[in-house]
């Protein structure tokens, strides 16, 4: 047996099929127990050493040379996902899996997953955003797989989701808590992170359509 075939699945099985009802009727999905805690504590460890030992870039906003750093705006701290631990290249499997589910119940034609770490310290927090914007046909799945195990209901830093045609409307308040996995449409559903009271560790991934404009390529970045 491979090492692989050893493991248990990164998420639960059951998940593709209600996460793409979820989608299909409202735009987004969480569940809980999602991701394999044993999975959770090697991701956690991983991006809790990078913030320990300087490991981690500031976050900005916007893509390519419109990148600018907005404390004000959003205080995590990100390493992209580079395939260099087994960990990293087990949630990114687990991805390509997804990725294929998604194309195949609902021919989106995702060619592409880009994926960072993110480490919000206390009181750092995310303004509310879309991932992606209209007309930018680059980010069209976000998810979301969160990693600190224990989370304190009085902790903070939930993500919250808002109504897709009322902004206003919230309708999911996410606790960051190891095992638990958001889904949602980039383009339209707008969402937002908390003041978090503790150390947030998470994984923020995008699945991508190719998205070359007239001839200017998209920045993956
Ligand atoms: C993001 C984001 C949500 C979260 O990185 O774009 O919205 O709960 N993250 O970490
Ligand atoms: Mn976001």
């Amino acid at each position: 047996m491979t090492p692989s075939a050893m493991l248990s699945p990164a998420l639960q099985p059951a998940t593709q099929v209600a996460l793409v009802d979820a989608l299909v009727e409202q735009g987004w999905y969480v569940g809980r127990g999602i991701i394999d805690l044993g999975l959770c504590e090697a991701l956690n460890s991983e991006v809790l050493h990078r913030a320990a030992y300087n490991g981690l870039d500031d976050a900005g906003i916007g893509r390519g040379q419109q990148h600018l750093l907005r404390k004000d705006i959003r205080g995590d701290a990100i390493h992209w996902l580079d395939r260099e631990s087994a960990a990293q290249r087990r949630y990114l499997n687990a991805m390509r899996e997804l990725q294929q589910a998604l194309n195949q119940a609902l021919f989106l034609g995702l060619f592409e997953y880009e994926a960072h770490f993110a480490h919000y310290p206390p009181g750092a927090f995310y303004q509310r955003h879309l991932d992606s914007f209209r007309g930018r046909a680059n980010r069209v799945i976000s998810t979301v797989g969160y990693l600190t195990p224990n989370w304190p209901s009085d902790g903070g830093g939930e993500m919250v989701i808002y109504h897709p045609d009322d902004p206003s409307q919230e309708v999911a308040r996410v606790l960051p808590e190891a095992g638990t996995f958001a889904c949602f449409l980039s383009e339209t559903i707008p969402h937002e992170v908390l003041p978090t009271r503790c150390s947030r560790t998470s994984i923020a991934g995008w699945f991508r359509r190719n998205a070359s404009l007239g001839g200017v390529l998209d920045p993956a970045r």
